[in-house]
């Protein structure tokens, strides 16, 4: 990855920006529009919404504002996790794209994987969900699917079906590599995306984060950033910030060397979102 223009390829042929810009947590209004507007304008053209965040009228806004056309921007959005099944995805998928005020979107995921403790049928849901997400491929209203949050065994279950996942966004970052999961979607050709590559702010404070970050004249997010490609991973961090906006596109100029990653990638948990995909009770 040498510039920020770099992209990965989707198992189906389609090109990625190598990092996204994240709206989780961004308040809707003015904090979204001029959030998304300044990313764009830094150069982000992958931006990272949910209907869930509550913000998408005010991401499409911003999108909008912006100067660059619909076909340089990729944009992508998520199944929540009541609207699971096939024609509730469907109805949400057309909310999604109404209130983003576009006619395609570039990626949509499944936001969470039912799971066995909320339900005895949950591989049957989720597959009835992924024939929707199936579905809207081929009506060509989305140009890649996904999933997030899926583990390993939430994935086998959508292997067989006609078209596989292309990604799967998790939480990754520094202390949390999810091994397991990364291993088992790059044998699979899926892309794994991450969400929270900063731990939402909690790794900035780590010492030996800080250290390193010193060593290469950069700050912490951008080694944390830096990191995920190096690991292979599409780093999505989010601010409101337009300085921290700018500063997190900025790690196209440097390089980790193997014994820093080694480091890094041997750092213990730090901290995350505590939230576990087979765990979770929303
Ligand atoms: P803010 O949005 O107020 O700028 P993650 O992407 O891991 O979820 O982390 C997002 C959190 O990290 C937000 O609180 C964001 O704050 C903060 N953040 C994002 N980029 C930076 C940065 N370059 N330096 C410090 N904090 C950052």
């Amino acid at each position: 990855m040498h510039n920020m223009a770099d992209t990965y390829i989707l198992s189906n042929g389609v090109k990625i920006p190598a990092i996204g810009f994240g709206t989780w947590q961004t308040p809707d209004g003015e904090s979204a529009i001029n959030a998304v507007k300044e990313a764009i304008k830094a150069g982000y053209r992958l931006i990272d919404g949910a209907s869930v965040y509550g913000n998408e009228k005010s991401v499409g806004k911003g999108i909008k504002e912006s100067d660059i056309s619909r076909e340089e921007l990729f944009i992508t959005s998520k199944v929540w996790n009541t609207e699971r099944g096939y024609a509730s995805t469907l109805k949400a998928f057309e909310k999604t794209l109404s209130d983003l005020g576009l006619d395609y979107l570039d990626l949509y995921l499944i936001h969470w994987p039912a799971s066995s403790r909320q339900f005895e049928n949950w591989e049957e849901i989720n597959i009835e969900t992924w024939q929707a997400m199936i579905e809207l491929y081929k009506g060509g209203k989305v140009r890649s699917i996904g999933v997030s949050n899926f583990l390993p065994h939430h994935l086998k279950a959508l292997l067989s079906t006609e078209i596989t996942p292309m990604v799967n966004q998790i939480e990754y970052h520094p202390g949390y590599m999810q091994k397991e999961t990364v291993d088992f979607c790059t044998s699979n050709k899926i892309l794994v995306e991450a969400w929270s590559p900063l731990g939402t702010g909690r790794l900035l404070s780590n010492p030996d984060l800080i250290q390193i970050a010193e060593k290469y004249n950069k700050s912490t997010a951008q080694i944390c950033i830096r990191w995920c490609l190096q690991n292979k991973t599409l780093p999505l961090p989010k601010s409101v910030t337009p300085s921290r906006i700018i500063e997190n596109l900025q790690v196209f100029d440097f390089e980790i060397n193997q014994e820093d990653m080694q480091t890094i990638n041997q750092l213990p948990y730090i901290g995350g979102s505590g939230l576990h995909p087979d765990e979770v009770d929303f």
